[in-house]
């Protein structure tokens, strides 16, 4: 095989070895923080072997020429310029979301931006990647509509994945005072008191938790807090009322993010009931209720919080946070297990408003 070809055949191996590198970080969910970066710094390697490769292009742009460049070029042109961009954006943005090896440096400023650069990324990759197909192609029409499906649906996944990722990758950081201190308003009713449910205190977290993928963290002055712990010290502040948390008293969830859903998804079809330190409603006439949606239910610690009380002519005022699942059948658990008790409408706050939430909490207490 002669240079030319053989060149030609690397450039194309190191193209696909960068598609599948991206796809395959599209799923740190699964593989973990560690291994996300390592395969991101065999995109960097990747990257600079192709531009070698393909070092004649920029040359060429800057070329003048006599005649005028063809429509298809000018567009595939500027599709590759947008997508050199968005890759450097991408690996700038990289530093910010890095914890294992530039932990310490930061360019951007946010995490947030990183998803949908590469979301970018991998879809003007598909329109690049289809520009060489369709001007290789004998049926033009067919491969432009090829070309354009990809593209949406890579850019449809991509946007669909941002919030999944979110979920469970996102470590947010607050000052308490700022977030939770704030306006007062009574609470119009019975005697009451704020239970909630919530990952961390319930969670084996390990040492170096800032490294483990799927932490899904929220630190209030550099202390790990639970999102609904947020919601009810936010709801305590506001009304003065006393707060209890639903505790584990046997093995702990583990820290990862994907373990805990397959932990909670075994205890949910087994129907368990971990055990919990006891906590007594007894002298209360209203209960709010605070938990994550989980398994579009409510976690099972709070399922033997609800059998293990007597509800018997108790209000139960209900908070559930949630990925995007609304409440699920949450609020008909909560109706069958909590036998005797009113239970009043729910209300839902999705995971990423929690730490903006108060204003919408103090509107709930005031117009109950
Ligand atoms: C085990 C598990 C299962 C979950 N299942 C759902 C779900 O079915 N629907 C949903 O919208 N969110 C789901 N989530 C997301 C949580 O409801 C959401 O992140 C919640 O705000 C976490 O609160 P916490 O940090 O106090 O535990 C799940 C989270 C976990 C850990």
């Amino acid at each position: 095989m002669d240079k030319k070809k053989l060149t030609k055949k690397a450039g194309i191996i190191v193209d696909i070895a960068m598609y599948a590198l991206l796809l395959i970080q599209m799923l740190i969910v699964f593989t973990g923080t560690t291994i996300h970066e390592f395969l991101g710094i065999a995109f960097f390697v990747c990257l600079i072997i192709h531009c070698i490769f393909k070092r004649w292009w920029l040359p060429s742009l800057l070329k003048k020429r006599d005649t005028k460049t063809p429509k298809p070029r000018v567009i595939f042109n500027i599709v590759t310029i947008l997508l050199a961009l968005s890759i450097i954006a991408m690996i700038l943005s990289a530093m910010d979301v890095s914890r294992v090896i530039f932990p310490d440096i930061s360019l951007i400023g946010s995490v947030d931006i990183h998803r949908y650069l590469a979301t970018a990324v991998l879809t003007l990759g598909v329109i690049h990647g289809g520009m060489h197909f369709i001007m290789r192609a004998k049926q033009k029409k067919k491969a432009i509509i090829l070309t354009s499906l990809a593209a949406a649906a890579t850019l449809a996944i991509g946007l669909a994945l941002v919030p999944y990722m979110n979920r469970h990758l996102k470590k947010v950081e607050i000052s308490y005072s700022e977030t939770v201190t704030g306006e007062k308003a009574q609470w119009n009713g019975g005697k009451a008191i704020v239970i909630y449910f919530t990952r961390v205190g319930n969670t084996d977290f390990e040492e170096d938790i800032d490294a483990v993928s799927g932490a899904s963290l929220l630190r209030a002055d550099g202390e790990l807090m639970g999102s609904d712990e947020l919601i009810a010290d936010m709801l305590c502040d506001i009304t003065g009322l006393e707060s209890r948390a639903i505790t584990l008293t046997g093995e702990k969830y583990p820290s990862s993010y994907n373990d805990t859903v397959s932990v909670a998804g075994k205890e949910k079809s087994d129907s368990a009931r971990p055990e919990i330190e006891p906590i007594d409603i007894s002298g209360y006439d209203d209960i709010i209720l605070i938990y994550p949606l989980w398994w579009g239910d409510i976690p099972m610690p709070v399922a033997t919080f609800l059998e293990q009380n007597d509800f018997g002519g108790k209000s139960i005022h209900l908070i559930a946070t949630q990925g995007s699942s609304g409440y699920g059948s949450s609020t008909a658990t909560i109706k069958s297990l909590a036998s005797g008790a009113e239970v009043n409408e729910i209300m839902s706050i999705y995971c990423e408003d929690i730490p903006e939430s108060r204003d919408m909490l103090l509107e709930w207490v005031k117009n109950r």
